[in-house]
Formats: structure tokens, sequence, C-alpha cells
């Protein structure tokens, strides 16, 4: 049976997406981009040229995928009616402006996947949505599946992770399909999908955690502090079980073994991790010659608003204190020239522009039960 699959974004993320979902059989591609004239560039190079995905594979051979989407638009009438799934392949920033442009045009029992969703996606997505989104299966990936960058308009590399991890609210929904499934058979076998037990799960899970310049205790109490919250949560409501929420150096020791030279702590484990040979942190132009951390970079302007102060809120309802975390956030909100906490608490006047439960009006483990 034919399937259509909606791409919301325009990015690296966006054009694998739509490349893979493109060659999958029997399987229409569109993509929607709302990003200035995004959605016109894109269609001009494919008019002239192949749209081609080079993807890394794991024995060092790279393998060419050549196919197109069906079509790029701005237009969410054209994009949206009729598609089986749709894919949020778009950093978490603009998540707002791809719900309310897709509101209008969504059927019952359509899959909705963010890829990555990010904390407080679900929230987000009924928050726009309302009772459409219970009619619709809500999934959220914690990242992307690959490393990737677009090479041109048009083409780009990619290699991707070992598994990922990913939740799903059904909801009233009634699909005829099986979202993960059908998204694995669009990747390929890696990286390999796993389900947690709950959407809530993959926000204590979330990596964004990682601000290694407040050095390794930092991190680590940080880390204590949200496993400190899903087994608080857990607790208190089975229904919310977070049994795969794990200390952020237990992350490494698994994930990184291969790259990790010395697993003995964070610090070391965070130092010797060759895979982040050649990652440097964002810098700027301070306009004298200087170099100056860049604080809007995405691990902050992301990881913040859409990670730390969604833990933080979890942390919260479930009553689990946070000196760290805390710390971390006061500093952190202070170089964006935001405020989410004031003192111990989530009160600042910019909550509401993350998306912490408490962004949206959910003030107890019992309104965040209620969405499963
Ligand atoms: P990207 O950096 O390629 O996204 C840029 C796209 O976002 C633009 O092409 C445009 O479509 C949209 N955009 C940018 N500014 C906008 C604005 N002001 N208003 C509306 N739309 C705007 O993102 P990418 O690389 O596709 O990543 C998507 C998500 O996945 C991000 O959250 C990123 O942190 C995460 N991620 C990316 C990885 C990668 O290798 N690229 C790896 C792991 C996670």
């Amino acid at each position: 049976e034919k399937l259509t699959v909606c791409i919301c974004g325009g990015g690296n993320g966006a054009h694998a997406m739509a490349g893979l979902a493109a060659a999958h059989a029997q399987t229409e591609s569109r993509v929607l981009t709302l990003f200035q004239d995004e959605a016109e560039r894109w269609t001009k190079t494919m008019e002239k040229n192949d749209f081609i995905i080079l993807q890394n594979l794991p024995d060092g051979s790279v393998r060419e995928i050549k196919a197109k989407p069906s079509m790029v638009t701005k237009d969410a009438s054209k994009a949206v009616p009729g598609a089986n799934i749709i894919i949020f392949c778009v950093p978490a920033f603009a998540h707002q402006q791809y719900f309310n442009a897709i509101l209008p045009y969504v059927e019952p029992d359509t899959a909705i996947i963010g890829l990555p969703g990010q904390p407080g996606f679900e929230f987000q997505c009924f928050d726009v949505l309302k009772e459409k989104a219970r009619r619709c299966a809500i999934l959220s990936y914690e990242s992307l599946p690959w490393a990737c960058r677009i090479l041109e308009f048009g083409k780009k590399i990619l290699g991707a992770k070992d598994s990922l991890v990913g939740s799903k609210i059904t909801g009233k929904s009634n699909l005829k399909l099986d979202p993960a499934k059908t998204l694995q058979s669009m990747l390929g076998e890696h990286p390999v999908l796993k389900m947690a037990n709950n959407y809530i799960e993959p926000y204590l899970m979330t990596k964004a955690i990682g601000l290694d310049e407040f050095g390794a205790a930092c991190l680590s109490g940080v880390s204590d502090e949200v496993v400190a919250t899903a087994k608080a949560i857990s607790e208190q409501k089975p229904e919310l079980n977070q049994s795969h929420v794990q200390h952020l150096l237990e992350w490494y020791r698994q994930d990184y073994r291969e790259t990790v030279a010395d697993p003995t702590s964070l610090l070391t484990a965070m130092r010797t991790n060759a895979a982040y040979n050649g990652l440097v942190h964002p810098m700027k132009d301070a306009g004298n010659g200087k170099w100056v951390p860049d604080f809007n970079y995405r691990y902050t302007s992301e990881d913040i608003p859409y990670g730390l102060v969604v833990t933080k809120g979890l942390a919260e309802l479930a009553g689990v204190p946070t000196p760290y975390t805390d710390k971390v956030l006061t500093w952190c909100q202070e170089k964006l020239g935001k405020e989410y906490i004031v003192g111990s608490e989530l009160k600042g006047k910019d909550l509401k522009e993350s998306r912490a439960p408490q962004a949206y009006g959910y003030k107890s483990l019992d309104d965040l039960v209620a969405l499963l």
C-alpha cells in the first residue's frame, strides 16, 4: 500500500530523511519547509540535478542513494493532506511554527514523529493540536539517526548512529501502520530504533546537560539529580516508569565503549573520548580581532529551554531538590539573557518560552499521566 511521508524542515536532517523516504518502496516523500526561500531554492536545485545521499557504511564504503522527494514546498495545504507520517526534522526552536502550520490539515490516525523531538515535544504538540493530537500517534526520538551535513543543497553525507531511543503516545489513534517499524524500514539497519517505557523517560535521558566548562563535578551533580528525579517519578507513578534513565557516566561507558580510552570517571571519559576529536567550543568574532565563546549556540540556546529547563520542571513536579541544576541554569540563563528560574523555582518571566511542563499548565505528575 502507498505511504505518504511529510518531512518538516529544510536543513541537514530534513535533507537526509527526505532522500531516505523517497528511496523507500511505494513511498511518496514530501518536504514542508517554512524557512525563508528554502523551498524555492531546493525545488530549483532538484530540477537540474539529482538528489543524492552519500551514506557512510560501517565497513568504510560509501553507499549512494538517489531519490527525489515529490515536492518541496512552504505550503502546508499541499504537503500535509493525505500524509500518513509527519516527521519533524528541524531544531526545536522551530517546532511551534510547524505545529501551527500543520494544524488545519492533520488528519486522524497520522503518526507525528519528532526526529529528534527533544524534551517537551509532546507538551507543545498537545498545546497546539489539542484534540487532534489525541487522534494521532505521537513519537519522539532522542536524536537524529545520523551525524549529517549538507554538502550542497541537494547532496550530503551520513554516518548512522548505533541505536536510538524513542517513545510513543498512542492516544485514541488507530493507525494502519506501525510508525516505528515503518521508520525503521526507511532508515535501514542502523540506527536500531528502541522504545522507551513512556514519553517522559527520554526527557530524563537527554544529554542536554553536557556543558563541560562547568567541570565534571557540576555535570555529574546535574546527572545525579536527573537520576533522582527518574527514581522519584517511578516510585510515585509506576505508569511513568523511568527504569532506562541512567547516570551520564554509565551512558559513556556503554554507548562510547569503543571510543573512550579511560572510563574511570566522568572527567576521564569525556577527556579521552575520541568521538569528540575535532569538536571545539563554538566561538564568535568579538569585532576587535578577538574571539569569544558563543553562548547563543544551540548547546545552550536549544539545550536549555528544550532540555535542562524541562528536566528541572520534572524534578519540581516529583519533589526532588536540584542544587546543581539550579546553579547551572542560573549561569546559562544569564548568558542567554533569559530568566527561567528564580532561585530554585521555575517562575522566571521567560518560562513560557521553554517546554517545561509548567509552561503548559501541568501542575502535577497526574497531569503528565493524563497524556498517556
Ligand atoms: P540544521 O542546522 O540543518 O537546521 C537548519 C534548518 O532549520 C534550516 O535549514 C531551516 O529549515 C530551519 N531553520 C533555521 N532557522 C530557522 C528559523 N529562524 N525559523 C524557522 N526555521 C529555521 O539542523 P539539523 O542538523 O537538521 O538538526 C536538526 C536537529 O537535530 C537539531 O535539533 C540538532 O541539534 C539535532 N542533531 C543534529 C545532528 C547533525 O548531525 N546534524 C546530530 C544530532 C542531533
